[in-house]
């Protein structure tokens, strides 16, 4: 078995490389796809990924990222793991196991003394992660909105509600800027990663709704996908505490007879009190957990930024969901 990142990486295996998507039921992500990833400003680390090969055959993957995260003691670059896939017939080989070594052999040179990770509690990799000293560190809340009452629809004076229209992005990363400072976790985004996602096709424009006061954007909702039973939103963005019972309302009004439901985003922690007050379920807990590793010892990681993680200024959204 040979390791491969992206730029050493055969052309002849270049066909194989969508079939790792395909296999998890996702569209192909093939080589012009990565090229696209590449070329915009995403976190994507300079390697990219790496790759197991045998015979001619690509067998496992594992995609990285070089994300930022701000701590209690400042700003640090740390490892993200993304994508990590074995093709089916491959499984249970020591593939992925040896792709993470990999990963972490080549993070540590480069001054990175921690390493992220996203997954699900009840998936067999979680086991992997663990045996490689990844521990779970935080886990998403999510909430719930009760059925429709007739007080639905109430108006907040002097806020009023649009979709972006803009693809550039730059309002949204501002709302964002200011809604987390002084908050803890993979920030700041990277600048541009608004307009990366429209241009990828991974987000709409119009699927953010916008509040605002008076002239002044304050906030903002990631509406993915709505279906005619619930109005779902995954990253609720507010500049400061006192905008988000107008975003309530806001989400409540683009909800109409539907419930709301709200996951993965750190609004549901801020606004647990106010969420419950309104008779929302609030879960505080989810089954995706994010993982974290030292990859050096303690006497020489510094901070632990796992302590980060468990403080209620860790500011996470859909966004941040690698
Ligand atoms: C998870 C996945 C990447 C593992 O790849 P792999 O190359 O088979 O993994 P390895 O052989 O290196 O690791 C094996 C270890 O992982 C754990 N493991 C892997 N799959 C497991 C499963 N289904 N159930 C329980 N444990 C599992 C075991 O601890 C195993 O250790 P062992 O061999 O000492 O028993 C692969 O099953 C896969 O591609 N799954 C679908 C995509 C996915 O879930 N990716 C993870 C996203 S976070």
């Amino acid at each position: 078995m040979r390791i491969y990142e992206l730029d050493t990486l055969p052309r002849s295996l270049y066909p194989q490389l969508g079939a790792f998507a395909l296999s998890g039921g996702e569209p192909p992500q093939d080589i012009r796809f990565v090229r696209d990833v590449r070329k915009l400003p995403t976190a994507a680390s300079d390697y990219f990924a790496v790759y197991a090969v045998e015979d001619g055959q690509l067998l496992s993957r594992i995609e990285t990222l070089d994300l930022p995260f701000r701590g209690h003691h400042g700003t640090q670059r740390v490892v993200g793991v993304s994508d990590v896939v074995t093709r089916p017939d491959a499984v249970g080989r020591g593939l992925a196991r040896t792709l993470l070594r990999e990963v972490h052999r080549r993070a540590v040179p480069q001054g990175r003394t921690w390493s992220f990770l996203w997954t699900h509690r009840s998936w067999g990799a979680h086991r992997l992660y663990e045996s490689l000293g990844y521990e779970d560190v935080y886990s998403p809340p999510s909430a719930l909105g009760p059925f429709p009452s007739r007080r639905r629809g109430r108006r907040t004076v002097g806020y009023r509600v649009t979709r972006e229209r803009s693809r550039t992005g730059k309002r949204l990363e501002r709302i964002l800027t200011r809604s987390t400072l002084g908050r803890l976790g993979f920030l700041p985004r990277t600048p541009g990663s608004f307009e990366a996602k429209y241009r990828l096709g991974w987000r709409k424009p119009k699927n953010h709704l916008l509040l605002w006061q008076g002239r002044t954007p304050v906030g903002f909702a990631h509406i993915p996908e709505e279906s005619r039973w619930s109005l779902g939103v995954n990253e609720v963005v507010v500049a400061g505490p006192e905008h988000s019972e107008p975003m309530l309302r806001a989400l409540e009004k683009a909800a109409g007879r539907r419930r709301v439901a709200i996951q993965g985003t750190s609004y549901v922690r801020d606004a647990a009190e106010l969420l419950r007050g309104n008779g929302y379920v609030v879960l505080e807990s989810s089954h995706r957990v994010l993982m974290a590793k030292p990859l050096v010892s303690p006497t020489t990681y510094g901070e632990d930024v796992r302590t980060a993680c468990s403080d209620p200024a860790l500011a996470i959204h859909r966004g941040d969901m690698f």
